[in-house]
């Protein structure tokens, strides 16, 4: 995903591009490209073909980096495809694998084989993206911090550069191979590098040309290391970069990302990118490589509470049915779940959530977009003649003084089916719109609604699908103006299920020339109308919460407003589609599996759960999560059922209560400490293309520190006089810092949201001739900066000083120190990986880490803090006894004064699951999933607290909250296995 600053510029070339329809579509027979050697992943114009059938493939976006807890992959990739979706895409991120260069880390939590296994358990397929870069608002975008000191030019042919990502690609390519469909696993695509769209001269201006050669180079790395499914790319507008992939594709954000001001900053849906795409990719399906779900924010950010009130379920009406609009044949939404950037994986630009405001929110609960999604993809899935549909007529239809935009998709293969999108030409438009529709259709041109005084509505920030000559297996769908959800045929019976907003009223007529009784067996018969003709029968109904008519025993029609809607699931039994089943239940319908004559069904409730099931006579008998569940027959010969949902009452500790124990960890500022184990910082050449003034180098990732605190440590004898220390300090935004001369306490820089840098000066005192000063700068490392730009160096932006000077007089240098986490490259904990750690003393020493005895340390609880400036460590533990059979979420809570310059690292049982900054935020509610939290024992928890104020600082709230209680969930889920605490010999 892009910088926003970029966005715009992108925003403005693709509508620039926006062009007209070609006036007529070239229709031409199907033509099946054999990829790379292999017949599974094959593709024409239209869309992909996955072992020789055609398919949409509607995927979601989920990074596998951002869940360390691998038994969970299950509970995300299940919600996936229960939507109906069939495809999840994933990031891999480079410079976690390889933290130390040519050491890959694909052990414990970074093994991907866990999450392949998964998405094959789930029943999807796989598109993946390991870079070499990902951007993702991750720490360096995916590139390693040792990268920072391997010179010339990132992402382009520069041989330094090659050198650096050829074993990566090599070492990811091979796992990536032997997960392939090709060779039994879930994998179809593959994309190299991410919007490799614009480039950069080493001076830092922009170069027109994409690096082709870098591009064929990624291209062969990919092969060599077995990789033979399609390739594709991800332009970040139409722009027709790296067309040398497969499939060419690109990105589309276009709701913006302006969280504060939700929905009054939408701009108006593009005509379409139809014909652009055409006019790059005509060969090739529309592929929309990530499609906006959500949106990242930063430091000083607004929450994504607030960006979901923008990026809700109207974005998803009214911005992914237009890229329907598009004849869109493979849309992937970034992100589906967007997890936590655990262990400083952020960059500068984000805090510790990472959760999107997605359909499915950082604690893996559900929002309401979720299920708007679900309509859509169902209705997809169901209508094959989606698969080979063009734009042909875009129009501005306005009547009633309303502006409605109607994009008209024609089937040019079946030559039959015609699909109408319909939306408000102006998304600011806040009225609902009434009007009618002329609609071609097999029996000619139809204006809809036909009967009585009705007319289509269409409310402010909707879209609507309207489709004509539809068949539902056996059953013409003349038109509809209500949207289809799914439609089955069960034991010869048509059922369909269709929707709409409540109270108003939609039309359907199908064709048939038998003489139908308008049965209404659910429902008020007084909201139904009808029409028989000799070959049609038209229906109206008054849309209410659910209106079930029978066709005599040959259709069953269903309509149902929204809300009710939300409750239709449809499941492939035993993850195929032979058992023709449609089922209405609660919050989440996860598998569905028949064998003798009984359907067992798993999912998650919440409160009470109406179940209707609607399947073949051949299920007898029906279980809920192992459960007995008791149906009766409904009126319409349906299996009804209630499910009364139990969620027991757990303890939850009191963490403003527990036996906090702490300790200083800023032992650094006392007179008689001894960094002599730290790295001397002696190098007086760094590789890093922005050159310092410094006498030595002081650029942390010079010497393998790349996340958490940085600490510093120059050691000067004074020449006597000296009065002022002037510093240029670099973190990254909302960084921070503290000062200390000797024991001396000379002041902080609190930052804000935006500064990623510092010019500071600090007055000194009492440098008297010969005498020793040891000069103590802790810094905040927010993360390494992103390089967007094909040929940018930006991730090598330092953290460190760049510059330091003294008034009064000139001190004598005698060396400076300096320390990130214990080992820096070379880190210890292989299980929680090289970023899980900073450079604070407690935790260089393993004090984050439980099984520690604390018993020594005093006690002291974080909402008592730090009295002065400085960094304290805490450490409680508490237990939990969760049952088994509930999805019980959590986060740690804190809070702190808006005006108190606090920073707080949380760790949970060893894991960074939290960086909180109390005078910046806006994060104060922080997820920690199950298996990082020990559902079934102790638990330990760990906080630094460092203080930037004079007068101290302390949390005022401290909690463990249940975000949710939810009746079911993935099962046993294990805990991430990691070391507890042991002395760390060498540890300073
Ligand atoms: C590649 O790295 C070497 C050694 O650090 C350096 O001398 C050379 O300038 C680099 N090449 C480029 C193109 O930057
Ligand atoms: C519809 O569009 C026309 C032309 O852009 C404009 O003049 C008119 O005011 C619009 N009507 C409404 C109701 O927005």
């Amino acid at each position: 995903m892009i910088y926003s600053t970029v966005l715009k510029a992108a925003l403005l070339a693709a509508a620039a591009q926006a062009a007209v329809i070609p006036s007529s579509s070239p229709s031409g027979l199907r033509v099946r490209q054999i990829g790379n050697g292999q017949d599974v992943v094959t593709w024409d114009k239209y869309s992909f073909y996955v072992d020789g059938e055609r398919v949409m493939i509607y995927s979601g976006e989920v990074h596998p980096f951002r869940n360390p807890v691998q038994d969970l992959h299950l509970d995300i990739l299940q919600k996936v495809k229960a939507l109906g979706f069939n495809a999840v895409s994933v990031y891999i991120h480079w410079g976690l694998v390889e933290y130390e260069r040519g050491k890959f880390n694909w052990d414990g939590v970074f093994d991907l084989q866990p999450f392949f296994d998964a998405a094959k358990a789930a029943g999807l397929w796989v598109i993946v993206r390991p870079g070499p870069y990902i951007n993702g608002e991750s720490t360096g975008g995916g590139l390693p911090g040792w990268g920072v000191r391997v010179e010339g030019q990132w992402r382009n042919s520069n041989a330094n550069y090659t050198a650096a990502w050829e074993p990566y690609i090599s070492s990811v390519g091979k796992i990536i191979a032997k997960n392939q469909i090709t060779k039994g696993g879930p994998v179809i695509l593959t994309q190299p590098e991410n919007e490799y769209s614009a480039f950069m001269y080493p001076d830092g201006s922009l170069n027109p040309d994409e690096d082709l050669l870098y591009e064929k180079q990624l291209l062969d790395a990919f092969a060599d290391a077995g990789i033979e499914v399609p390739t594709f790319c991800n332009d970040a507008w139409i722009g027709g970069h790296f067309l040398s992939v497969d499939v060419y594709g690109y990105d589309n954000y276009p709701a913006g990302f302006d969280c504060l001001n939700p929905i009054t900053s939408w701009p108006d849906p593009p005509d379409y990118f139809y014909s652009s795409h055409n006019d790059v990719a005509p060969n090739t399906p529309n592929l929309i490589a990530e499609f906006q779900g959500g949106s990242f924010d930063s430091w000083g950010g607004t929450t994504f509470e607030q960006c979901y009130k923008d990026l809700g379920p109207e974005m998803v009406r009214v911005y992914n049915k237009n890229t329907y609009a598009s004849a869109t044949h493979l849309l992937n939404i970034y992100m589906m779940y967007g997890g936590t950037n655990w262990g400083h994986l952020s960059h500068p630009g984000g805090y510790s959530s990472y959760d999107y405001a997605a359909a499915i929110a950082e604690d893996r609960t559900l929002r309401e977009k979720y299920y708007e999604l679900k309509l859509q993809a169902n209705f997809l899935m169901v209508s094959p003649a989606y698969l080979t549909s063009v734009p042909v007529d875009v129009r501005n239809l306005a009547t009633n003084g309303s502006n409605i935009t109607i994009t008209e998709l024609w089937d040019e293969v079946g030559k039959n089916q015609r699909f109408y999108i319909l939306r408000q030409t102006k998304v600011q438009e806040f009225t609902n719109s009434k009007f009618k529709v002329d609609v071609q259709t097999s029996a000619g041109q139809i204006t809809v609604p036909q009967l009585g005084n009705a007319v289509y509505s269409l409310p402010a920030q909707d879209s609507k699908i309207l489709i004509t000559d539809y068949p539902a297996g056996p059953v013409d769908i003349l038109y509809s103006t209500l949207e289809v959800l799914t439609w089955k045929v069960i034991d010869g019976k048509t059922v369909i299920i269709l929707y709409g907003n409540t109270g108003e009223s939609g039309e359907t007529a199908i064709l048939t020339k038998t003489s139908y009784k308008v049965d209404v067996r659910s429902g008020k018969s007084s909201t139904v109308s009808s029409k028989q003709t000799s070959t049609s029968l038209t229906l109206q109904f008054v849309v209410g919460e659910q209106t079930v008519v029978a066709l005599g025993d040959d259709i069953l029609l269903y309509v149902v407003d929204r809300v009710n809607a939300y409750n239709f699931w449809v499941p492939d039994v035993n993850l195929k589609k032979d058992l023709p089943v449609i089922i209405k239940a609660g919050y989440l319908l996860r598998t569905a599996t028949f064998s003798g004559n009984t359907l067992a069904l798993t999912g998650d409730t919440n409160g009470t759960t109406v179940f209707e099931v609607i399947a073949p006579k051949s299920v007898q008998a029906y279980t809920w999560n192992g459960g007995s569940l008791d149906v009766s027959l409904t009126r319409w010969e349906t299996q009804e059922g209630r499910y009364r949902t139990k969620t027991p009452r757990v303890d939850m500790p009191d963490l403003a209560r527990v036996k906090w124990k702490y300790i200083n960890s800023l032992p650094e500022i006392s007179g008689n400490y001894d960094d002599s184990k730290w790295v001397t910082a002696d190098n007086t050449y760094t590789p890093n293309p922005t050159k310092p003034t410094t006498p030595v180098i002081l650029y942390a990732s010079d010497y393998g520190f790349h996340s958490g605190n940085i600490l510093w440590r120059g050691h000067f004898t004074a020449s006597g006089g000296e009065n002022l220390f002037n510093l240029t300090i670099q973190g990254g935004n909302a960084f921070g810092y503290s000062i200390w001369d000797n024991d001396k306490y000379l002041g902080s820089f609190a930052g804000s949201a935006v500064p990623s840098a510092d010019n500071g000066s600090y007055v000194l005192t009492e440098w008297i001739k010969g005498s020793s000063h040891v000069i103590t700068i802790l810094q905040d490392h927010m993360g390494l900066e992103q390089s967007w730009f094909g040929g940018q160096e930006n991730f090598k932006l330092s953290r460190g000083l760049s510059d330091y000077s003294f008034g009064g007089a000139t001190p004598i240098l005698k060396h400076w120190k300096v320390t990130g986490n214990l080992g820096g490259e070379k880190f210890v904990d292989w299980a929680r990986g090289g970023l899980n750690e900073g450079g604070l003393f407690a935790v260089r020493k393993g004090y984050h880490l439980p099984g520690l005895d604390d018993s020594l340390w005093a006690s002291k609880s974080p909402l008592k803090g730090v009295t002065g400036p400085g960094v304290e460590f805490y450490r409680a533990t508490f237990d939990l006894n969760i049952p088994d059979g509930v999805d019980y979420p959590m986060s740690v809570d804190i809070g702190s004064s808006a005006t108190l310059a606090l920073r707080v690292e949380i760790y949970v049982n060893g894991w960074q699951f939290g960086k909180y900054i109390g005078n910046i935020g806006p994060q104060k509610s922080f997820p920690v999933p199950q298996g990082i939290l020990n559902y079934k024992g102790e638990n330990t928890i760990a906080l630094s607290l460092w203080s930037l104020e004079d007068n101290g600082a302390a949390l005022e709230s401290i909690d463990l909250v249940l975000r949710s209680q939810l009746e079911g969930g993935v099962g046993t889920v294990k805990n991430s296995v990691a070391p507890d605490f042991e002395e760390r010999p060498g540890a300073y």
